[in-house]
C-alpha cells in the first residue's frame, strides 16, 4: 500500500497553488471506495467550488487535502509541498463540516487558544480575535459565554474564525453554510467575498448553488469518487439556449397583455412561449443566446408591455446540477 508520504514526490512544485492528481482513497479495506482517481488544481488566488451528492467523496478529498486523512494512490501538492508538511499546515486555513470544540471554553477563549497554538504574537492576541469575532459577527454578548451554549449558526461563525485565525493563505471550506440561519448565509456570503479580495485560494464545499455560483471562478461536481464535470462560472456563455422568467405590471392601462401578443413576439424573433400567467403577469420563454433574449426584450417593451424582472429560471450552475444528476440517475 502506498501511504501518503509518497505525496512527497512533488507535483508542479514552480506553480503554486493546489494541486491533486489520481486521488485514490479507500475505507474499510477497500471495501468503500471513497475517492477513485480524483485531479484537480486551483491556481493561485483562484475560487474552485466543489458540488456533488451525499456520500459523493467531498468530505474525504478535503480530508485527504488537509492531510488528515492517508490515501491509497495519488498525489496532494500546497504549494508544492505534502499537506501535512508543517509550513502546509501554517498556511491553510481549514473549516470542517463536523465542528468539535472544548465546549467548557469561551468562544473568545477558544480563538485565543487557537491563535496561541498556530504561533501568532501574543502582543496581537486579543486586537486579532476580537477583529475576527466581528468579522464573522459573533455578537459580543457571546464572546465571554461557554461555546456549550452556542447554536449552530453561533459554532459555525466561530470555526469561520478558527479556519482565519493563522492568516491562512488557502482555505478548505466543507460547508461553511450548513445550519446557519440566513443572516448566518448572508455573513458567509460577504466573507467570501471580502476574502476573495484580500486574494485567498479557496476550496469551497457546498449544497448552496448560489453561493457557490457568487463566489467561485470554477466548479467541479463530483459522484462517486469522480470528478464528473467541470464549469467555468466566469466565462460568458453568449449563445446557450436558456429559458426566462420574463414578469410585467399586472396593473398597466397601456395594452392588454395576453398569452397570443407574448407568443407572437417571442415566435418572431425566434424565441419559444413555455409558459404564459395572467394572474402572476408572468412567462416563460426559452430564447437561443443573450441576444435574442435582448432583442425579446426590447420588442416586448416596445409593444407596450411594462417589463418589470427578466431572471432565468434555473441559473446556469444549478442547470448544470440538473443536467449532471439526471444523467448520474440514468446509469
Ligand atoms: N470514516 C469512514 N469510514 C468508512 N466509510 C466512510 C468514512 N468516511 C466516509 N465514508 C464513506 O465514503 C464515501 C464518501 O463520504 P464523504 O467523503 O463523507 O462524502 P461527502 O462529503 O461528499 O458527503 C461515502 O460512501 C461514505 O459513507
Ligand atoms: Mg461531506
Amino acid at each position: 500500500m502506498v501511504e501518503a508520504e509518497q505525496s512527497r514526490e512533488l507535483v508542479d512544485v514552480a506553480a503554486g497553488g493546489i494541486s491533486v492528481v489520481n486521488l485514490v482513497k479507500s475505507y474499510k479495506g477497500g471495501k468503500v471506495k471513497a475517492l477513485d482517481g480524483v485531479s484537480l488544481s486551483i491556481k493561485p488566488g483562484e475560487a474552485l467550488g466543489l458540488v456533488g451528492p451525499n456520500g459523493a467523496g467531498k468530505t474525504t478529498l478535503i480530508g485527504c487535502m488537509m492531510g488528515f486523512l492517508r490515501y491509497q494512490s495519488g498525489e496532494i501538492a500546497i504549494d508544492g509541498l505534502a499537506p501535512d508538511d508543517l509550513v502546509t499546515r501554517a498556511m491553510v486555513g481549514y473549516l470542517p463540516e463536523r465542528l468539535t470544540f472544548d465546549r467548557w471554553m469561551t468562544g473568545r477563549d477558544f480563538l485565543h487558544f487557537h491563535h496561541e497554538l498556530c504561533g501568532r504574537p501574543e502582543k496581537l492576541r486579543v486586537h486579532e480575535c476580537e477583529e475576527l469575532l466581528r468579522r464573522v459577527e459573533l455578537d459580543p454578548s457571546a464572546w465571554s459565554m461557554a461555546v456549550k451554549k452556542y447554536s449552530r449558526g453561533m459554532l459555525q461563525r466561530l470555526g469561520f474564525a478558527q479556519a482565519l485565525v493563522n492568516k491562512p493563505r488557502y482555505l478548505l471550506l466543507d460547508e461553511p453554510a450548513s445550519g446557519m440561519d440566513p443572516h448566518g448565509v448572508l455573513v458567509v456570503q460577504s466573507l467570501l467575498r471580502s476574502l476573495r479580495q484580500d486574494g485567498l485560494t479557496f476550496l469551497l464545499n457546498s449544497h448552496q448553488l448560489d453561493q457557490i455560483e457568487r463566489s467561485c471562478d470554477r466548479v467541479i461536481f463530483i459522484q462517486k469518487g469522480k470528478v464528473v464535470r467541470e464549469e467555468n462560472l466566469r466565462a460568458r456563455e453568449e449563445s446557450v439556449p436558456r429559458t426566462m422568467c420574463i414578469s410585467w405590471l399586472s396593473y398597466s392601462d397601456e395594452v392588454m397583455v395576453d398569452s397570443a401578443l407574448v407568443g407572437r413576439i417571442a415566435t418572431e424573433l425566434g424565441a419559444t412561449l413555455d409558459q404564459f400567467s395572467q394572474v402572476e403577469a408572468n412567462a416563460s420563454i426559452t430564447v437561443g443566446s443573450e441576444a435574442e433574449c435582448a432583442r425579446l426584450i426590447k420588442a416586448m417593451v416596445e409593444a407596450g408591455i411594462p417589463v418589470t424582472r427578466v431572471v432565468p429560471e434555473l441559473s446556469r450552475l444549478q442547470k448544470a446540477f440538473v443536467d449532471e444528476m439526471s444523467k448520474g440517475g440514468a446509469k
